[in-house]
């Protein structure tokens, strides 16, 4: 499997592009707008063609590369099912498997960031956690139908049950992390290394963090697969 991690320095955001070499056949996750031009560089570099755009839920801090990316190369977009998209080509459920050549992608339903969220567990070695789980860290959940009782939930039940040598690969940092496992976030994640459900909401209902700088444009324009609405 090709594998490149790729980073937003403005927004703090990982886009993950992933590849069959044999068929060069590619997708990629939570691509960024303003890194289009980057990412349609190193497609064409690479010789592979994009099938794929992914989200792994709607995003609150940047805009989408979605919508750019799938009129340059005819890509599909496919964003999780419940999210409030109408412009996607395809919802993914949880369980629902995508496959490109020999890379098989497993979608995992992991809400409590927002009501939408997914990760996606590549041929059982990796997972992509989005803003599920971070490195020594998780995505907050005051907006967005964020739920804290169910973001540990879905850490706990369903990240955390897979095979600790799992890597790990966030959807944000902000601290220079780029990979972890399962095991070592399950052992060393202070939001919930030794922390009970109701000690866990009590945690993020006390985080009291800013609201994102780009949030007012980013999540309408994201429920339009990134096609920024002007207003005049
Ligand atoms: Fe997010």
């Amino acid at each position: 499997m090709l594998f490149r991690q790729l980073f937003d320095a403005e927004s703090n955001t990982y886009t993950y592009l992933i590849a069959d070499p044999n068929t060069k056949e590619a997708m990629i996750v939570d691509p960024v707008l303003e890194q289009v031009e980057r990412d349609l560089k190193l497609l064409q570099e690479l010789g592979l063609t994009l099938r794929y755009c992914l989200e792994t839920h709607i995003h609150a801090d940047h805009i989408t590369g979605s919508d750019k990316l799938r009129a340059a190369t005819n890509c599909l977009s496919i964003v999780p099912d419940s999210s409030h998209v109408s412009c996607a080509n395809r919802y993914v459920k949880d369980g629902e498997i995508l496959q490109l050549g020999e890379v098989f992608i497993k979608a995992i339903a992991t809400p409590g960031h927002t009501d939408s969220h997914y990760a996606y567990l590549l041929n059982n070695d990796r997972v992509l956690t989005g803003d599920a789980l971070f490195i020594r860290g998780c995505g907050r959940t005051d907006f967005q139908s964020g739920n804290a009782g169910t973001l540990y939930d879905s850490v706990t039940q369903r990240l955390f049950t897979l095979p600790d040598e799992t890597l790990v690969y966030p959807g944000h940092d902000y601290r220079g992390y780029t990979v972890s496992t399962i095991g070592e976030e399950k052992h060393w994640n202070p939001r919930f290394v030794g922390r009970s459900r109701e000690n866990f909401i009590e945690l993020m209902s006390a985080l009291n963090l800013p609201n994102p700088k780009k949030m007012m444009e980013a999540v309408p324009a994201n429920e339009h697969c990134g096609n920024v609405i002007q207003v005049t």
